[in-house]
């Protein structure tokens, strides 16, 4: 039996969901993207380059096609309601509709259906829809917060009054803003992300990862879409203890059967952030879908066959027995444009070797003749895989260190020194 998986999307989390299916028994993949990803597209049977947020022209070319199923990758289809789209002609989709996807798109909602089913993990919130309300309650507040747009913004779009703005910083971001914000206490601790397959009821973890989302080393600079992520070998961390990492995945089985019983059951991939406080996990937020890089970290360490957890999904008889990762630790590292994300150098070209071992991933790249260019976003990343961290770090930063051209990466993701500092800082604050 054959089964043909459009695949929407053309980063690097798109590349890594497109390998896992080109491994999957009877999967014959399209794809469409905005820009010619050279991985995705040497996995296709057919490309449509067009605008993921193009719904029409997705549509009609998933129908003429004969799509048996669609996987989205990136939150901007689903907010533009693809999955919706899709369903309605007969093509099942990894991914929520527009109502379930309200989970990433409207932080706002997100915070109010925490709130009202009582669900652990919230923090203290207000969500403002007036410039002068929001700026008179950052005035009066005593302590730090973080400031969320109420829509999408790309990963880029949460500041902190006290780490990133002060307090005129702040009123002149939210006044930037139309004053549609959630303000919500700053949480102190560890970050880390959970997905899990959802089917509508059911739910499957992943291993656990950590991103890291500054720029620079030592988590200087200023927040980017993600510059690497890793995972170790247990599918936990060792600053999440198995209660954390119980109470995180409790937290997201409560918010899918909530779903379940508004009548707007989430399929696709869940994604929690959270952070690791001294109480325990907190929910930074949800995605909709993968996280980009941490797609590229579980995914190298899928056993499973991609395409039977597609048509599972879809049928509702996902189980966690038929879905198995490697116990291997993985090291992601994103190479980027010199000046990214603020003024990215665009159209170097790069060259490289990869005979690490590391897998390669193609993200925002531009393939000319044969030469690779980089672009306005995330270039290309390696991920080494190993049965301990400091293998898997070898691998990637290799790798990364092979590719010549104007761009840089982050030299410290994956490190036994930086691991040393999450640890102690969780012991610090516990
Ligand atoms: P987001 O766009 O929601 O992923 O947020 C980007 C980053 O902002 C997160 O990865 C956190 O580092 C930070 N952040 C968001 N919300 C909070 C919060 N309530 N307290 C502290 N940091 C936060
Ligand atoms: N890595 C964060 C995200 O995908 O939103």
């Amino acid at each position: 039996m054959t089964m043909k998986v459009l695949v929407v999307g053309g980063g690097g989390r798109e590349h890594a969901i497109a390998r896992a299916l080109s491994l999957s028994e009877g999967v014959i993949l399209l794809s469409v993207m905005a820009k010619r990803n050279p991985g995705i597209a040497s996995l296709s049977s057919e490309v449509l380059i067009e605008r993921e947020t193009n719904i029409p022209s997705v549509l009609k070319f998933a129908l003429s096609r004969e799509a048996d199923y669609a996987v989205i990758g990136p939150e901007a289809p689903l907010e533009a309601g693809i999955v919706d789209h899709l369903q309605e002609k007969g093509i099942p989709c990894i991914g929520p509709t527009l109502s379930a996807a309200l989970l990433e798109t409207d932080k706002a909602f997100c915070r109010e259906m925490m709130q009202r089913h009582g669900i652990s993990g919230c923090p203290h919130y207000r969500t403002f829809y007036s410039a002068s309300d929001a700026i008179g309650f950052i005035r009066d507040y005593e302590g730090d917060l973080a400031i969320k747009p109420i829509g999408l913004t790309g990963g880029k779009g949460v500041r902190i009054m006290g780490e990133h703005l002060d307090r005129e910083g702040a009123v002149a971001y939210v006044r930037s803003l139309g004053g549609n914000v959630v303000l919500e206490e700053r949480l102190i601790g560890e970050e880390f992300t959970l997905q899990a397959f959802v089917d509508g009821k059911h739910i499957v973890p992943m291993p656990l990862v950590q991103d890291h989302k500054r720029a620079f080393e030592g988590d200087q600079g200023p927040n980017t879409g993600g510059m690497g992520a890793y995972s170790m070998a247990n599918h936990s961390l060792p600053f999440v203890t198995e209660a954390d990492r119980r109470n995180a995945f409790g937290i997201m089985r409560d918010v899918v059967k909530v779903m379940e019983d508004a009548g707007t059951p989430y399929r696709g991939i869940l994604y929690g952030q959270f952070m690791n406080t001294a109480k325990g996990p907190m929910v930074i937020e949800f995605n909709a879908r993968f996280g980009d890089p941490e797609a590229m970290n579980v995914l190298s360490l899928l056993e499973s066959d991609l395409g039977s957890i597609v048509t599972n999904i879809v049928s509702g008889s996902l189980s966690e027995h038929d879905i198995r990762f490697a116990r291997k630790a993985t090291v992601c590292k994103y190479l980027v444009p010199e000046g990214y994300p603020d003024a990215p150098l665009t159209g170097e070209p790069l060259t490289f070797s990869n005979d690490s071992g590391a897998f390669l991933y193609y993200a925002n790249v531009e393939e000319r003749d044969g030469i690779f260019y980089t672009q306005t976003s995330r270039t290309l990343a390696f991920v080494g895989v190993g049965d301990t961290l400091g293998e898997a770090e070898e691998s990637a930063e290799k790798a990364a260190r092979s590719v010549k051209g104007r761009i840089r990466h982050r030299s410290d993701i994956g490190t036994r020194a930086l691991l040393e500092k999450r640890i102690a800082h969780m012991k610090e604050i516990r």
